[in-house]
This record gives structure tokens, C-alpha cells and sequence, in this order.
């Protein structure tokens, strides 16, 4: 029996066993049959990075894969959708490299705080079953499996960056503080932005909400100046690297993204701090805060300025996109406590 932590994002998909790691972005296309392989390209990145399932008749190309590869691909900011059409085979895609076939797993998973009344069932019924697929790797070979999930449990999103400051990779409370303290969460995510308090580990629900704050927001925002200044309509998650490196070429002109990433990034910092005040007006007592998420990292030069809490910094070296699922995987080795540790290297 082995634990999982899986996040299904609106951005990335990740998941970790506590030893492997998985992130792609949560793309899904149809898969297309290759006429031609270039045997040089077996050696790059992408090729290693293939991601290929089946899963029944239909197969997919998934993450980076289905972004350069697929013809029909699709991504979504609905969170009813991202259940019912992707959440399967995202999840699939995301555990199925790191587990052996038909080993009991136990997953512990997410939603963002406003969903998971009504989705949490759901979501645990979908990931609860023995699902048969097939892998196809890069060089066209076949690796069929069975994911045999065998019990799931849903937590409140921005919960998994805090059980991961909490708990070590045992399950056992590490620092102390997390345990007796009152402690602010801001997850912000590619479409969500999460807020949560932990009141001396109880979860607070006057102090907990979700938001449409998420960093697509200013995506949308540079992709609109983009459309107006080229004609091109560049889809969001195209948009990460380009903004990270601060320019994009479009038809063979590079348009400049600092200015236009720099004034979208600061609205959304505003607009996070505005809710935030309103929402954690009455509990000035908060200890400290803890800013998770993807989009946390990026927007914290924007919003540290703004906010007057202590802030817990994430180490330099953490993809803070991995936090909350790193927390998943700690708090399932908490609540199995009799599941063995995974046997470094
Ligand atoms: N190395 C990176 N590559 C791509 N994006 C990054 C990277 N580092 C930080 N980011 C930021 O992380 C964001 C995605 O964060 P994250 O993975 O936490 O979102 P998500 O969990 O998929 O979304 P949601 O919580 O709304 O479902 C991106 O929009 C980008 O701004
Ligand atoms: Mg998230």
C-alpha cells in the first residue's frame, strides 16, 4: 500500500509519492499517430517528456505533450468541467509513471474551499476504482497498468501547503508553531486564489474562501494587449514561458511582456490584498502567512508591500507550485500512519 498526494491545478497537474515527482500542465488533446519518428529527436527533453495514455478506446496526448502535439486539445477555468472531462485522465497521466501495476494506493487530493462541498463526493468517487491504461512512451512502446486506488481523501485546498509546513515526510507534527499558532493561508493558483485560516490546526470557516484571483486573470489581461497589438489570440498557457522571459515572438515580431506583465501583476496583487483585508478583517490576531501556489511565487514581489501580516517565506529553492500536493503526500503518511516510507534513491 502506497500514499499519493495528487493536484489536479487549473494550471499544472501534480502529484509525488513522496520520492518521484509529477507536474504538467492540465492539457489534454487527442493523441495523433506519428508517420514519422526522428530518431533524433528520442534524445531531447520533450521525448522523455512524453505523455501518452489510454484509457478505453480513446488515447491522449497529455501536459506539454498535447500542447505541441495535439491537433484537438483542450483546457478549462470551469471547475465542473475539469472534473468531468480531464480529472480522469489527468490523474491517470500524473500517477500511472510512478506506482506498479495494481498496487493499493491511497490518494489524498484537493479543492479549492468554495467547490468542495459540492464536488468533494464526486471527486472521490472518480478517483476511487481500478483504472486499466496504457501508457506510450516516446520510442512507441506500450506499458499497460492498472491504478488500483484504493481509498481517497479530499482536503481543502490551501490545506496541503500548510500540513506541508506542519508535518514532515513521516506524517509526524515537525514544527511546532504550525500546531499552536493562528495561521493565514493565500493559495494563489492559475485560476483560484484560496484564503484559509487555521486557528491552532482547526480550520476556520468565517476565515476561509475562494476567489477568482488566480494569475490567469493578468494572463488575460497581457493576452488581450497581445491580441489588440498582432491579431494573434495566444491561449493562456502558452503564456508562462513568454512571461518569464519577458518577451514573445509572434509572426516573427517579439512583442515586449515586461511593462504589460508588470501592470496586470500589479492589479492582481491589489485586487488580492483588497480581499484579503475584507475577508481576514476581524482576525487581525493571525500569527503569520503562508503564500502557496504558483502564482503566490509570482505575485509575491507585488504583494508583500501590501500586506501587513507576517509572512513565511517560502525557501528560495521550492517550486511553491508543489506545495500543496507535498502536503497531500505528508498528511496521507499522517492519516495511514502503517503505510511504508518510500526506500530513498
Ligand atoms: N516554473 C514555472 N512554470 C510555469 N509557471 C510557473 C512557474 N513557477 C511559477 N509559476 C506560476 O505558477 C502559476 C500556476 O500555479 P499553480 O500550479 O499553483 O496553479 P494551479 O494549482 O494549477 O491553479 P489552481 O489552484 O487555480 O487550480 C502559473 O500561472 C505561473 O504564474
Ligand atoms: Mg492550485
Amino acid at each position: 500500500m502506497q500514499v499519493v498526494g495528487l493536484d489536479i491545478g487549473f494550471g499544472f497537474t501534480k502529484a509525488t509519492d513522496g520520492r518521484n515527482q509529477q507536474i504538467f500542465k492540465s492539457v489534454v488533446g487527442e493523441a495523433a499517430e506519428a508517420a514519422f519518428t526522428n530518431p533524433i529527436s528520442l534524445a531531447t527533453e520533450a521525448a522523455r517528456a512524453h505523455r501518452q495514455i489510454s484509457i478505453g478506446d480513446e488515447s491522449y496526448f497529455v501536459g506539454e505533450t498535447a500542447e505541441a502535439g495535439s491537433r484537438g486539445r483542450g483546457f478549462t477555468l470551469d471547475q465542473q468541467q475539469l472534473l468531468t472531462r480531464y480529472a480522469r485522465v489527468l490523474a491517470s497521466a500524473a500517477i500511472a509513471p510512478m506506482v506498479p501495476s495494481g498496487e493499493p494506493l491511497r490518494v489524498v487530493t484537493g479543492l479549492p474551499i468554495s467547490f468542495l462541498r459540492r464536488h468533494r463526493d464526486g471527486l472521490a468517487a472518480l478517483l476511487q476504482q481500478r483504472h486499466q491504461v496504457t501508457l506510450t512512451h516516446a520510442d512507441g512502446s506500450k506499458e499497460s497498468k492498472q491504478i488500483h486506488v484504493e481509498k481517497v481523501r479530499v482536503i481543502p485546498q490551501p490545506f496541503g501547503a500548510l500540513f506541508r509546513h506542519m508535518l514532515n515526510d513521516q506524517g509526524k507534527g515537525a514544527v511546532q508553531r504550525f500546531v499552536t499558532d493562528k495561521i493565514g493561508i493565500i493559495d494563489i493558483g492559475f485560476r483560484t486564489a484560496d484564503y484559509a485560516i487555521s486557528d491552532r490546526t482547526r480550520y476556520s470557516e468565517r476565515g476561509s474562501q475562494s476567489s477568482d484571483a488566480g494569475i490567469s486573470l493578468a494572463y488575460t489581461a497581457i493576452a488581450n494587449n497581445l491580441t489588440e497589438q498582432s491579431g494573434v489570440q495566444v491561449e493562456l498557457y502558452r503564456l508562462y514561458e513568454a512571461i518569464d522571459r519577458g518577451s514573445i515572438k509572434i509572426k516573427g515580431k517579439r512583442y515586449d511582456l515586461n511593462k504589460l506583465t508588470e501592470r496586470a501583476f500589479g492589479a492582481l496583487a491589489t485586487r488580492v490584498a483588497t480581499e484579503l483585508n475584507r475577508l481576514w478583517a476581524d482576525d487581525w490576531d493571525l500569527d503569520a502567512v503562508i503564500i502557496a501556489g504558483g502564482g503566490g511565487a509570482a505575485l509575491l514581489p507585488y504583494l508583500q508591500p501590501l500586506i501587513e501580516h507576517e509572512l513565511i517565506p517560502v525557501d528560495a529553492d521550492a517550486d511553491s507550485r508543489m506545495l500543496n500536493v507535498q502536503g497531500y503526500y505528508r498528511y496521507g503518511r499522517h492519516l495511514w500512519p502503517s503505510t511504508p516510507a518510500q526506500p530513498n534513491g
